[in-house]
């Protein structure tokens, strides 16, 4: 549903150049919910800004629905953007409307004749559970409901495509969790394809099919949730299992076995303790639903370095697990992951996504 080839746009100011994306591809496919993820200046807005083409890339190629949006007249481009709705964290309500009157805005631009307006600003309102506040004023209702608002007036013009900047951030975690939801609603009943950009973990973890994470302008990590997780060396898998700094005391082997939904039911860890006689000390983990799935990630201890336990690797490996050795070289309580990642050709990684020391993402990091 989106392509977005080899994008670049550079930001020029007070004669320096800031390369905000640089040398994206991705692509987004009709009916998915894709998040973006990345610290603050990853280039994350600037990417969604070019999918609408509220920025203009210097080079490069955006494709939605068909359409080579670059290559269009502005005639086409109006028309071609009805077509991709955008929420915002702030909501950007007018405080002079009313609730339906802010939803009536775009329908207004758009042209559509009066009773046909109030008639689809009522079908929207009734879509994201308004209809009750219609003749409200944005000072007199939540920043949940607000976020509706918001929802309702970008899908003013039955866009197939929505696009989310920390649509969130703004919002408590119950609010949060009631906007993710209607999210997923609207994906479902209306076919919906979302891009958002998020720097809660829980948003990916909640609704999101695929995502990709941004580090300086540049995707360095983009799939199916659940194929990334399952990916030594994942950035992701790392933000959503956040398991302490490893500490490998000298003499044994740190591992981190990522596995999925019926792995879960196999007792790995006593079958590696009886098959090999060793044990198996427990160091951490967790188990989540991620969509229809379910992932855990469990940090375990064999006894001996790494070298000694080749068998006992390969036999969690043979089992089907995701199978990460925290570094051999490792000092002063350094975590260094050995990046494993298969060359499976798939999404593209650009330059090792196991970063030593370096928090994945900086979810803590205050908003924008
Ligand atoms: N209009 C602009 N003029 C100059 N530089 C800009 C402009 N917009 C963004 N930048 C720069 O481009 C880079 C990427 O910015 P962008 O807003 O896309 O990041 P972001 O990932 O959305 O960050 P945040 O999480 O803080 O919203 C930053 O270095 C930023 O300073
Ligand atoms: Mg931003």
């Amino acid at each position: 549903m989106i392509q977005i080839e080899k994008l670049r746009k550079v930001y020029r100011a007070r004669g320096r150049a800031v390369a905000a994306v640089d040398g994206v591809d991705l692509e987004v496919r009709e009916g998915e919910i894709f998040g973006v993820l990345g610290r603050s200046g990853a280039g994350k807005s600037t990417l969604l800004r070019c999918v609408n083409l509220l920025e203009r890339p210097d080079t490069g190629r955006v494709v939605v629905d068909g359409q080579d949006l670059l290559s269009l007249s502005g005639g086409e481009l109006r028309r071609a953007r009805q077509g991709i709705g955008m929420i915002h964290q702030h909501f950007g309500l007018l405080g002079s409307r009313t609730v339906a009157g802010n939803v009536a805005f775009p329908l207004e631009v758009m042209g559509v004749p009066r009773a046909e307006r109030a008639q689809r600003v009522a079908e929207l309102l009734e879509l994201v559970g308004l209809s009750e506040h219609a003749k409200a004023y944005p000072a007199q209702i939540s920043g949940g409901q607000k976020q509706r608002v918001g929802i309702a007036r970008a899908l003013a013009g039955r866009p197939k495509v929505l696009l989310s900047d920390e649509a969130t951030s703004a919002l408590d975690p119950e609010t949060t969790a009631s906007i993710l939801e209607l999210l997923r609603d609207l994906n479902r009943r209306l076919g919906l394809t979302v891009l958002l950009i998020t720097h809660e973990m829980d948003v990916v973890k909640r609704i999101c099919d695929s995502a990709a994470i941004m580090r300086d302008g540049r995707v360095v990590e983009s799939g199916k949730v659940r194929d990334l997780l399952l990916r030594p060396g994942s950035e992701l898998a790392r933000g959503l299992f956040p398991l302490p700094e490893a500490t490998v005391r000298p003499g044994t082997t740190v591992v981190d076995v990522t596995f999925e939904g019926d792995s879960a039911d196999r007792p790995f860890v006593s079958t590696l303790a009886r098959t090999y006689s060793i044990d198996v000390n427990i160091l951490g983990g967790a188990v989540e639903e991620i969509g229809d799935a379910r992932i855990g990630r469990l940090r375990i201890e064999l006894p001996g370095d790494p070298q000694i336990n080749a068998a006992q690797l390969a036999h969690l490996r043979e089992a089907g697990l995701t199978v990460e050795v925290h570094g051999e070289a490792a000092h002063d309580g350094e975590a260094a992951v050995q990046d494993e990642t298969a060359a499976d050709g798939g999404t593209a990684v650009d330059g090792g996504t196991a970063v030593r020391g370096e928090d994945p993402l900086a979810t803590e990091e205050a908003l924008s």
